[in-house]
């Protein structure tokens, strides 16, 4: 049975993909920060249903004696790190913790893994966000970074961290070059969950508005599900490379803002408040993916639509709120 160790285990993307590799047959292990397991009813909400089938750690990713303890005890088969903080607005009101947490984390657990398990297969949860400033539409492996905030320079300098250990010590080191990807367990802080949160909401007569930055931001939009199967198969490959993911379709947030409404019977135009401060000091205005690369290696495509990923989460919080 193969062994897999999950960063970020409690987050969206920890959450889909412990469930995929579940039904793969692997042990699941995951890394919980102390606090989460204090507080296990709102932080593992995601995870709670598959609890007694994974194993959990209690450990900081600022800790480098915790994270490598961890995986000199496990020696697991693959590891794929999505621990992070992860939010890009926060990363410009606090950007010594974002760069500091997720450029050691990820340093910590590639050199706790090149000492103690150098045969584990390593994925990097990189990120679309670090093309910034795009240097060409739409944006593969090739393209240049220029990263447009601090979250983005994390996820550069992770990328890069990534690439060293692969070509200096032989690592099967890879990263996967994410656009956005949603779903009814994305956190409210993001965009289309505020979104599809809001429309149920005044739907439902609990909210009146919804106050929202820059809705002219154009942004390459999956479904998590799709792209949580793509970090495994990137590291089912012979030789370690790294992979853009994205469905190539890029929309502004003003167009999933009017899908979402529209799906509850509303007009955003109603309802929709522009607040300055929500908008970034410097953003990533338009972003769109070319994955043609997992495409033909990965035969990764993804299954679901823009106009089904928005009705999912618009019928998934009206379904929550009603309960409410
Ligand atoms: N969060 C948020 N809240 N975003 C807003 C709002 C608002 O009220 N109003 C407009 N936006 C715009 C942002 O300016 C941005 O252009 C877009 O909506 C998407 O914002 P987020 O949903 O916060 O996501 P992100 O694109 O910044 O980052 C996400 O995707 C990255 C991949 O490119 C995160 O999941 C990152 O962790 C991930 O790496």
């Amino acid at each position: 049975m193969k062994k897999a160790l999950i960063t970020g285990i409690t987050g969206q993307d920890g959450s889909f993909l412990s469930e995929l590799l579940l039904e793969k047959g692997y042990e699941v292990h995951g890394i919980i920060r102390h606090v989460a397991l204090e507080d296990p009813q709102t932080r593992m909400w995601r995870i709670r249903h598959i609890l007694d089938k994974i194993h959990i750690h209690s450990a900081s990713m600022e800790s480098y004696a915790s994270i490598f303890n961890i995986v000199s005890e496990l020696k697991p088969d693959e590891c794929y790190h999505l621990a992070a903080q992860s939010y890009v607005s926060y990363s410009f009101e606090d950007e010594f913790s974002t760069i500091n947490t997720n450029l050691n984390g990820t340093h910590y657990i590639l050199s706790a893994i090149k000492r103690q398990a150098p045969d584990c297969r390593f994925y990097f949860a990189a990120s679309s966000e670090a093309f910034g400033r795009v240097r060409e539409t739409p944006q593969n492996e090739d393209t240049p970074f220029h990263p447009r905030s601090p979250y983005g320079i994390s996820k550069m300098a992770g990328f890069e961290l990534t690439r060293n250990y692969r070509e200096a010590y032989n690592l099967f080191a890879l990263s996967g070059i994410l656009f956005n990807h949603e779903s009814n367990r994305r956190g409210a802080e993001f965009v289309t969950r505020k979104i599809s949160s809001a429309a149920a909401k005044i739907k439902l007569g609990i909210e009146k508005e919804i106050r929202l930055g820059n809705i002219e931001a154009k942004r390459d939009w999956g479904h998590a599900k799709d792209y949580v199967r793509a970090m495994w198969l990137m590291l089912q490959q012979d030789e370690p490379e790294d992979f853009v993911i994205a469905t190539g379709q890029s929309r502004s947030v003003r167009e999933f803002l009017d899908a979402a409404f529209t799906h509850a019977g509303l007009d955003y135009h109603d309802h929709l408040i522009t607040d300055q401060n929500l908008y970034r000091p410097s953003e990533t205005h338009t972003l769109q993916g070319n994955a043609s690369k997992a495409r033909k290696k990965l035969n990764w495509h993804p299954t679901v639509t823009f106009e089904e990923l928005v009705r999912e989460m618009v019928e998934s919080d009206l379904a929550l709120y009603s309960k409410k």
